[in-house]
């Protein structure tokens, strides 16, 4: 997955660079600047003294002292007036320049604070907004694992429409465990009732007072009898299309490349090659999902693409309906769709 929204402490990543929202003096501060100087040591402030400061937008990279990570990358954010002085722009460029620095240093993996969101109020909805899009499109070129680190967890809710919309879906459609467990079992007590006035039907036309057949044992064979395959199940069974054969057939269809398509999943370079070299690769349901989005499948074919990876979406599972409403409203951002995921404690679309 390369790109993970995570709650943590960003002095206690263990990536190659952690990026740090720093001031234009360079000299530390208060929120995650003031925890990455104490976490990293008087060292750090030594080399910041000889950097001559920053420009809001830039960065700039020095050694990561104490901390687990090798580099620190330093950047200013814009204090945020009301959206319309350039702070989308200067915002976005200190991600780009972020990256870029830790792409030079050949940092395979880095994590992001909220730039901006903090002291100088960048609205956090729409700070995380901006850092997705820019990091998504960094991906769509560089193979690198990205963090976005969220400290408060309170502090966190996507907004606005989408959240409401989501917020109404789920209240339609998502039963929780114990509903779904009894509506599962009147459907089996259903499916038996029937199965046995039938069977009753049939002995009471030639009852046998030996066969002291019950109702559940005879619903119980015919049960499972249906249920043992025959082997002409099994040949058709083996010659349906596995899953792998599907997410190709699908890639082809789309006129899509490989590429394209696993990093629109925000799936990672060698998962996905092991996927194209075994062909009985059983994935996990998020990495199916995250295909499914990638092709912009309708929720009909997404549902053939999980049957074949031996899972089906559940309204018992919150994971489930939030990914359905995307699918269902044909948004097919696996980035946004990991943002909802994240703000309701889900665990997200891809895989690493
Ligand atoms: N780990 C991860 N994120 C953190 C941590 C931490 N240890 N501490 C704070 N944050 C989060 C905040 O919750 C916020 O979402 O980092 C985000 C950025 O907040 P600030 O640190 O206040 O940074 P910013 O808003 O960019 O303001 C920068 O604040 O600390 C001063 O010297 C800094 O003047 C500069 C200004």
């Amino acid at each position: 997955m390369p790109l993970i929204i995570v709650r943590n402490d960003i002095t206690k990543m263990n990536v190659d660079a952690v990026v740090n929202a720093a001031n234009e003096s360079l000299l530390g501060g208060g929120g995650v600047d003031g925890a990455i100087h104490r976490s990293a040591g008087p060292g750090l402030l030594e080399e910041c003294l000889t950097l001559g400061g920053c420009k809001t937008g830039k960065a700039k990279i020095t050694g990561g002292y104490d901390l687990p990570a090798k580099y620190i990358v330093h950047t200013v954010g814009p204090v945020y007036r009301d959206g319309k002085h350039g702070e989308k722009e200067l915002l976005e460029s200190c991600y780009r320049e972020s990256l870029s620095l830790a792409k030079a240093h050949d940092c395979e993996t880095i994590a992001f604070p909220l730039i901006s969101s903090g002291v100088y109020g960048y609205p956090k909805d729409k700070a995380l907004k901006v850092a997705i899009d820019v990091i998504g499109d960094f991906l769509l070129e560089n193979d690198m694992t990205v963090y976005i680190v969220i400290f408060d967890s309170d502090s966190f809710k996507i907004g606005g429409k989408l959240f409401k919309d989501i917020e109404e879906y789920i209240d339609d459609n998502y039963e929780n465990e114990r509903t779904d467990r009894d509506r599962r079992r009147n459907e089996r007590f259903v499916l038996q009732s029937t199965l046995c006035d039938g069977i009753e039907d049939e002995i009471d036309e030639d009852y046998d007072e030996r066969a002291d057949y019950n109702c559940e044992f005879v619903c119980e064979s015919i049960c499972s009898y249906s249920l043992i395959p025959t082997v002409n199940d099994i040949r058709k069974f083996e010659l349906d299309e596995s899953f792998s054969d599907m997410l190709f057939r699908k890639i082809d269809e789309k006129g899509m490349s490989n590429a394209e398509c696993y990093k629109k999943a925000n799936i990672d370079r060698k998962l996905f090659s092991k996927i194209q070299c075994n062909p009985d690769y059983k994935p996990t349901k998020p990495t199916v999902l995250a295909f499914a989005v990638a092709l912009e499948l309708s929720l009909e074919e997404t549902e053939e693409m999980l049957r074949k990876a031996g899972f089906a979406l559940s309204h018992s599972y919150l994971f489930d309906v939030i990914v359905e409403y995307f699918i269902v409203n044909k948004i097919y951002n696996v980035f946004d769709i990991n943002e909802a995921l994240f703000s309701y404690d889900q665990k997200l679309l891809g895989a690493i």
